[in-house]
């Protein structure tokens, strides 16, 4: 029996719900088909925006979202998404899958998106291969409400109001795809188009500068030192990858010492987060300066028989369990980290919802955004969980992963993940002050490669667990190999 501990007395920061946040990139079936039909679909849609997807997305209350990329934003020139669709520059995207992208989906699609799911616009501008001035002119455009060239084009467009924009990231990944810079021409960089980035009437924008890729301390030193004082936030970037870059390792037909090898490198979130955290504070000991991992999920070899540019991939418990583990690192790293995004919302990378034509379906991943939509804007406990070191002689993980926090109602939601692949846990669970409160658990658990198919979407579902018992005060269940349970004391 393993004890899992919350010390309501003790409480953190408040969680900001942004870390529940997601990322929408023109890539593959991300947007075209995943999200955005089009008013002509005989796909049931609003405005374009498919409505089963966005039925599903609101469920999960996705608080932000970011778009256009990703690497293809430092390639977006806006204005190409703007006015009649019939005269949008048709044109190929470059970077995933050199395929026809027809502009049909831009800024005012992106921002009636936003509106549909009831989440906030994140927009990456481009400095890879943009102007000052064009990265200014889209601010204009969204949020200026008076007299302006850019004002005026926009209800030339159809849209009277300005937009509410809150997020804007300045550059993407500039160390790489975006434009292979070094950290001090990149700060620079951040320096000069970050100035024109204005804020209009009442809109504030939080200004995100891009940070390192994974392990890469030296840029957020340099980045930090140079432009930190400019910066509201920044960016970074982490994928879990099982084997190696050229060669990630497959969605399904994994083995045990695969799955153990990707939690392993799904783990290392902890480390980054910390470490860049550090370097950031040195920089700017109040802690201003807020850390957005707007990247993250696995990233395995594409399903085959697809388009090798469109990083279509399945997803499994084992993604389950990768998005159960980071959330409670990012939960435990509440005073610091700010926002995350998962990477990709539909049909790219470790996406919560798949597409096919008009079926769509739910994936692990997704029932885990749900199981912990709770944490969104409670207060953190301090808690602590027993563990025991289990997986391969190659890759060690604690068996259980655990955080836990509290609403405004007095709700304890404690969200806890049993890793194992094979076996079950025995867990009693002890929150002070909690003994007589109510119970309710909800569980998500299945082989480790279980998934949902178009033809079977409900083989891994959430469901409502009532097999535990209440003594001395404490909660007593048995956690199944590979599972996650949300258990709420009320
Ligand atoms: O999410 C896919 C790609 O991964 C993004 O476009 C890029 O920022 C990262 O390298």
């Amino acid at each position: 029996m393993a004890n899992l501990i919350v010390n309501p007395n003790k409480r953190g920061a408040k969680i900001n719900r942004n870390i529940y946040g997601h990322f929408s990139e023109h890539l593959g079936r991300c947007i075209y088909n995943g999200l955005f039909v089009g008013e002509n679909s005989s796909i049931p849609n609003v405005n374009g925006m498919r409505t089963d997807v966005v039925e599903a997305l609101k469920n999960i209350r996705v608080p932000v979202l970011r778009w256009p990329g990703g690497c293809f934003a430092d390639e977006y020139h806006w204005k190409d998404g703007i006015g009649p669709k019939e005269t949008r520059k048709r044109m190929v995207n470059t970077h995933w899958g050199g395929v026809v992208e027809d502009n049909s989906f831009g800024t005012h699609e992106f921002m009636e998106l936003c509106r549909q799911i009831g989440c906030e616009p994140y927009v990456n501008g481009n400095v890879g291969s943009g102007t000052v001035q064009e990265m200014s002119e889209w601010v204009e455009y969204m949020t200026f409400d008076g007299v302006s060239p850019m004002a005026e084009l926009r209800r030339k467009n159809g849209r009277e109001e300005p937009w509410k924009l809150t997020y804007f990231g300045v550059g993407n990944e500039n160390w790489g795809c975006g434009g292979n810079m070094r950290p001090e021409y990149y700060a620079d960089l951040f320096r000069r188009y970050s100035t024109y980035v204005r804020n209009y009437g009442d809109n504030k924008v939080f200004k995100i500068a891009c940070g390192p890729n994974a392990g890469d301390y030296s840029w957020t030193d340099k980045v930090m030192e140079i432009a930190g004082n400019y910066a509201n936030a920044l960016t970074l970037h982490y994928y879990t990858v099982p084997d190696d870059w050229k060669d990630k390792g497959f969605a399904l037909g994994f083995d045990r010492a695969a799955y153990y090898r990707t939690l392993n490198k799904a783990l290392k979130m902890e480390d980054l987060v910390s470490n860049h955290l550090a370097i950031m504070r040195r920089h700017d000991p109040e802690g201003k300066v807020g850390l957005i991992v707007d990247e993250w999920g696995t990233w395995y070899n594409v399903e085959p028989g697809t388009n090798p540019g469109f990083l279509y991939q399945q997803n499994t418990m084992r993604d389950a369990m990768v998005a159960a583990a980071t959330l409670n690192i990012f939960n435990h790293h509440a005073d610091g980290v700010i926002m995350a995004n998962i990477a990709q919302m539909v049909n790219v990378l470790q996406a919560v919802v798949l597409t096919e034509g008009e079926k769509m379906l739910l994936t692990p991943t997704y029932h885990v955004f749900d199981l912990y939509k709770g944490h969104q804007d409670a207060t953190l406990l301090d808690s602590y969980v027993e563990t025991t070191e289990i997986g391969t002689e190659e890759a060690q993980i604690p068996n259980l992963t655990q955080s836990a926090s509290v609403d405004e109602n007095g709700h304890v939601l404690i969200t806890v993940a049993n890793l194992s692949a094979d076996d079950s846990q025995p867990l009693s669970v002890w929150v002070r002050g909690k003994e007589q409160a109510e119970v309710s658990i909800r569980m998500l658990s299945g082989a480790m490669d279980a998934h949902n198919t178009f033809e079977e979407p409900e083989t891994v579902k959430l469901c409502d667990f009532t097999d535990y018992t209440r003594k001395d005060g404490g909660v007593q269940l048995t956690l199944p190999a590979c599972s996650v349970a949300a258990i709420t004391l009320a």
